[in-house]
């Protein structure tokens, strides 16, 4: 078979024929029936052929490289699992990282896999406040963070996290020593079942904090289905996902699916500048890449002059995920990079992609694809407390998926009245609007909701605004996405002051700083506006969307 033909050629076909539990049955599955996240991505690897290849690769920020064979990532697993049996943390227990892409990471998410801990990763620039919003949501038992990080975003808070026992510094030697000293004895991976918790993961809401998305281990037959048929990953490949492990599509793609599939996972520990991602393209022969559309977008705006000569042989497919891709970004990835870029849709709830331009598709550019096998999707509209399924062509409603599916969601933690609110008839609704084409495609129109996406990064302007709040000068703050042609979309903020407070930039500035210390850069605002009054209902309210609109009529202008 050419190396360019598509692990799945007939998806029509598969579609039809399709079972989640044949897709199951690819698996290894564990000796007494069970399923395990991390005996499928990593040991039954070590154990076999693959044992000696090349699972992770660290492209240090000076260039460097460092690579763990699976057999030794298999071991370091192991020894991590055995230390956290050794403490006593078991089955359920939550195990939480706040670290950059650096190899620790992994083995923390891993060994916590395989301990029948819960792994639950925390994004490295979240300031305190969040940090800690999620930390004592999930109930953390573990961390797995540097000196820096805890000194400065968790300490402050601990006594406030009374079920947080464990600290693990991985650049304190002596206590990253000792998870990695416990010997593997051979029985580290715990007989967890499919339906057993596996992964937490924190998205935001439109109301009050974030909300904890909980997994089962069944996560990984889905991850296992699209890494093959989505991303078209093998176990020659090289592949590269560019979202940090500290968000959903971080863990699910740049650590588990590449895995499970037996590929080798590139980790690019600098972070973005247009000519080193070009040259770690090329340089280090990858096949596969798994990008966000901003980033894309950030590319193209850097120019051509930067692309090397000679293109990128060996890369064979190039996907992306997080927000809408347009047309534009999929035909220069046609040009640039020698493939255009395949859209992908998913959310943190659904666990794994859902909705794709499957390789061996034609790709319509500006469609994000028709659902996966095992998925259906459709468009609906509200009646009362139920669904209304609109079948005629381009309808446009809200996107829905028939419940359940191997990665679909078991519960937001601590709120089960919050999930129960997400499904009707049977459905599962995303929150997303969209519009379903007579070939079965379907296109983005928008989310249902004020959740802001910047970078791919989906931020809940309620975190913002009560930070903002509790500033001395601030009586009252409203926090809109505003259009950006690169990021998508930027926080901004637009605060109203006590009586008698002056509003001038010093003010100004003090506010934004102040936000960014406690939220971190990835959630506070890029731009603040100081004003008079802001919108409000008749019940007092603030009007995001009075905002917004303002905003997009002076961006128009302007
Ligand atoms: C929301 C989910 C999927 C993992 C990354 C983030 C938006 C996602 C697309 C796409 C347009 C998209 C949706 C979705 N989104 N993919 N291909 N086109 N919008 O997961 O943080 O839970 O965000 O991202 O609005 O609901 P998340």
């Amino acid at each position: 078979m050419d190396h360019r033909t598509p692990n799945l050629i007939d998806p029509a076909a598969a579609r039809r024929g399709f079972s989640w539990t044949a897709a199951r049955d690819e698996l290894t599955g564990l000796p007494d029936g069970g399923l395990n996240v991390a005996y499928e991505a990593v040991s039954r690897h070590a154990a076999g052929p693959r044992a000696h290849a090349e699972a992770l690769r660290f492209v240090r920020a000076d260039g460097r490289r460092h690579s763990v064979s699976y057999r030794q990532l298999d071991d370091r697993m192991r020894r991590f699992a055995a230390r956290l049996r050794s403490i006593g943390v078991g089955k359920g227990d939550v195990v939480c990282t706040l670290l950059g892409r650096q190899p620790e990471l992994y083995v923390a998410a891993l060994g916590a896999l395989a301990r029948g801990a819960v792994f639950c990763p925390l994004f490295a620039a979240l300031g305190p406040e969040p940090v800690e919003a999620r930390l004592a949501r999930g109930h953390a038992r573990v961390l797995v963070t540097t000196e820096r990080a805890y000194r400065t975003k968790v300490a402050p808070a601990r006594e406030r996290l009374p079920d947080l026992r464990h600290i693990v510094l991985v650049d304190d030697e002596t206590s990253w020593s000792a998870f990695q000293a416990d010997p593997s004895a051979g029985d580290e991976i715990e007989g967890t079942s499919a339906d057993d918790p596996a992964l937490l993961h924190f998205t935001s809401g439109t109301t009050g904090a974030a909300k904890g998305a909980l997994h089962g281990h069944a996560v990984v037959i889905a991850h296992h289905t699209t890494g093959r048929w989505v991303l078209d990953l093998r176990p020659c490949d090289v592949f590269w996902c560019t979202a940090d492990p500290g968000w959903v599509t971080g863990t699910c793609y740049g650590i588990i699916a590449p895995l499970v599939c037996g590929a080798t996972l590139l980790v690019d520990e600098g972070g973005f500048e247009p000519r080193r991602w070009y040259s770690v393209l090329r340089d280090e022969s990858v096949t596969v890449w798994y990008t966000a559309p901003t980033a894309i977008r950030m590319l193209m705006k850097a120019g051509p002059d930067l692309l090397p000569t000679g293109g990128f042989p060996k890369l064979r497919h190039v996907a992306s995920v997080g927000e809408p891709l347009n047309a534009e970004a999929v035909q220069w990835g046609a040009e640039a990079l020698g493939r255009p870029v395949h859209d992908t849709w998913w959310q943190t709830e659904t666990g794994a992609i859902c909705i794709a331009n499957l390789p061996a598709e034609p790709l319509v550019p500006g469609s994000m694809g028709r659902p996966i096998p095992g998925i259906e999707a459709a468009i609906a509209r509200r009646e009362g407390a139920h669904l209304i399924i609109e079948d005629a062509p381009d309808s446009e409603g809200l996107l829905v998926l028939r419940a359940p599916w191997p990665s679909m969601f078991r519960t937001y933690v601590y709120d089960e009245a919050r999930y129960r609110k997400c499904f009707a008839d049977g459905w599962y609704i995303t929150g997303d609007r969209a519009r379903r084409d007579a070939e079965g495609r379907f296109w983005f129109v928008g989310r249902q909701d004020d959740l802001i996406k910047s970078s791919g990064h989906l931020i809940g302007p309620c975190e913002v605004e009560r930070t903002l709040m509790a500033h001395p000068a601030v009586v009252d703050a409203g926090v809109i996405g505003k259009p950006d042609p690169v990021a998508g979309e930027i926080v901004k903020a637009f605060v109203e002051l006590h009586a008698g407070v002056t509003p001038d930039e010093s003010l100004r500035r003090d506010i934004l700083a102040y936000a960014r210390r406690r939220l971190g850069p990835a959630v506070a605002p890029k731009e603040l506006k100081l004003t008079d009054a802001l919108p409000r209902n008749r019940s007092g309210k603030i009007l995001r969307r009075v905002l917004k609109a303002q905003e997009v009529e002076q961006g128009d202008v302007g």
